[in-house]
């Protein structure tokens, strides 16, 4: 297990490229797996999690290479899949275990999947539930009126012939349900009030499949025809925008930084942590914008600013969902209180991510108003002077999210920062301290055993 000792910084400059968007390279690698054909993908994230896709697809009888940022998938299709020699791991990966339990729920063979003890404790109930009610043949551990991880995954007849109610707003849920409904009967529907990450719909659509999108309001409704095949195709993977929020925060609040992130992904269902923080007064241009692979993505320009407080409405969590407890430190360096309302999916993330930034702000001397499970009120005013803050001890529980704000609060403090547990950081962003070394001086960031 290694530690992260930071010591603090005056500003960041300079120009970085962040590696390929979790999110995508997960779907990447499922729909390449589904689409008959060669599928080559470029700017792959070859992180923990995204391999623990890759492996499992290896183990349904699918050939894929990866080297770096590069992957090529060799698929027989939709139908092509085999039964797998032993369990399923999906590791750390919600976004793993979520979206494979729709893909295995339409398979001629039985199958087992689990995961990690974090992710074997997240609830899949609002997965399981909707892909029952499809026809699917799952079972796993109930407790406390979820369910649970291990699964096991029977050959079911999947069919739906009515909009099903509305669902969380949760694109891995979204997503599961309509991998699923490649493999039904007729047409699948999903309806969500509050519209999550489209990267599943954007890229069934490059790969040349049907779906019916109906936005209503804040909310979407997608339709997909069973039996729709995918057509292999080369994927272009912009960075990932909640890998770039950390140092959109932390050249934000560090007076006298500039930096440039090159080839972000820009898709409108994750930039809230833009929107926000423009609210709060950043100073964030987007350059260079265009869309590949149906991905639109941009170089990102941050200046620091006086930055001011915000609310953040329950309709903009799913587009900043992960990138919550960076912006959490954004509002304790901010002028004026911040509200950020709805946030009781983060206590089932990798983490309780609400008990986290409790913890954090805790350990770095920092005021919280509220953290109860629907809301967190940050007092501002915290920021008149960076480096106010003691530096200070911090355990990252095993989240990446959360090892990752610790060190960036930690080039903010006074004294010098310790986080713990940083290996976790592999499962999103495996080159993090590399990038961060190039910004800051010499010896700010160093790594222990
Ligand atoms: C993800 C969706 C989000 C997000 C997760 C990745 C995805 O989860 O928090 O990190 O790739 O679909 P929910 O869909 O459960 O909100």
């Amino acid at each position: 297990m290694h530690s992260v000792i930071i010591k603090p910084v005056n500003k960041l400059s300079g120009t970085i490229c962040i590696p390929g968007d979790k999110s995508i390279s997960h779907r990447a690698v499922i729909l390449g797996s589904l689409a008959k054909g060669t599928t080559r993908i470029t700017g792959f994230l070859e992180s923990e999690d995204c391999m623990r896709t890759v492996e499992i697809f290896r183990q349904l009888g699918v050939d894929i290479a990866v080297s770096g940022n590069e992957a090529v998938i060799t698929s027989n299709g939709l139908h092509g899949l085999k039964e797998p020699k032993g369990d399923l791991y999906a590791g750390n990966s919600g976004t793993t275990m979520r979206l494979m339990l729709g893909v295995l729920a339409g398979q001629k063979f039985t199958s087992r999947i689990t995961g990690d003890d974090s992710l074997c404790k997240r609830p899949m109930k609002r997965v399981t539930e909707p892909l029952r009610r499809m026809g699917a043949k799952i079972t796993g551990r109930v407790k406390n009126y979820d369910e649970y991880a291990p699964f096991t995954i029977s050959e079911g007849q999947l069919s739906q012939k009515k909009r099903p109610p509305s669902l969380i707003p949760s694109a891995q849920v979204k997503s599961a349900i309509l991998l699923a409904g490649l493999y039904a009967k007729g047409k699948t529907s999903v309806f969500e009030h509050f519209k999550s990450r489209d990267h599943t719909e954007r890229m069934l659509k490059y790969f040349g499949v049907n779906l019916d999108i109906e936005e209503e309001g804040e909310g979407c409704g997608v339709s997909i025809e069973g039996g729709s095949r995918l057509k292999a195709k080369d994927i272009v993977i912009p960075g990932d925008i909640s890998s770039a929020a950390f140092f959109i925060v932390a050249a934000s609040c560090l007076e006298g930084s500039e930096i440039t992130i090159k080839n972000v992904g820009v898709n409108p269902t994750r930039t809230g942590i833009i929107d926000v923080m423009k609210r709060m007064k950043a100073d964030i241009k987007l350059k260079n914008e265009k869309i590949i692979s149906g991905e639109p993505r941009a170089d990102i320009i941050v200046k620091s600013s006086r930055l001011q407080g915000t609310t953040i409405e329950p309709g903009e969590i799913p587009r900043l969902i992960d990138e919550i407890p960076i912006i959490a430190v954004a509002a304790a360096f901010a002028q004026g209180k911040t509200t950020i309302k709805g946030v009781s999916e983060l206590k089932v993330k990798e983490s309780n991510r609400l008990m986290a930034i409790r913890d954090i702000f805790h350990y770095f001397g920092i005021r919280l108003n509220d953290y109860s499970s629907k809301r967190l009120v940050i007092p501002g005013g915290q920021n008149t002077k960076p480096k106010t803050f003691p530096g200070s001890l911090c355990n990252s529980l095993g989240d990446h999210r959360i090892a990752m704000t610790g060190i960036i609060m930690g080039l903010m403090a006074k004294g010098e920062t310790i986080v713990y547990d940083t290996d976790c950081i592999n499962t999103s962003f495996p080159n993090f301290i590399e990038i961060l070394k190039k910004m800051t001086p010499k010896g700010t960031i160093k790594v222990e055993k």
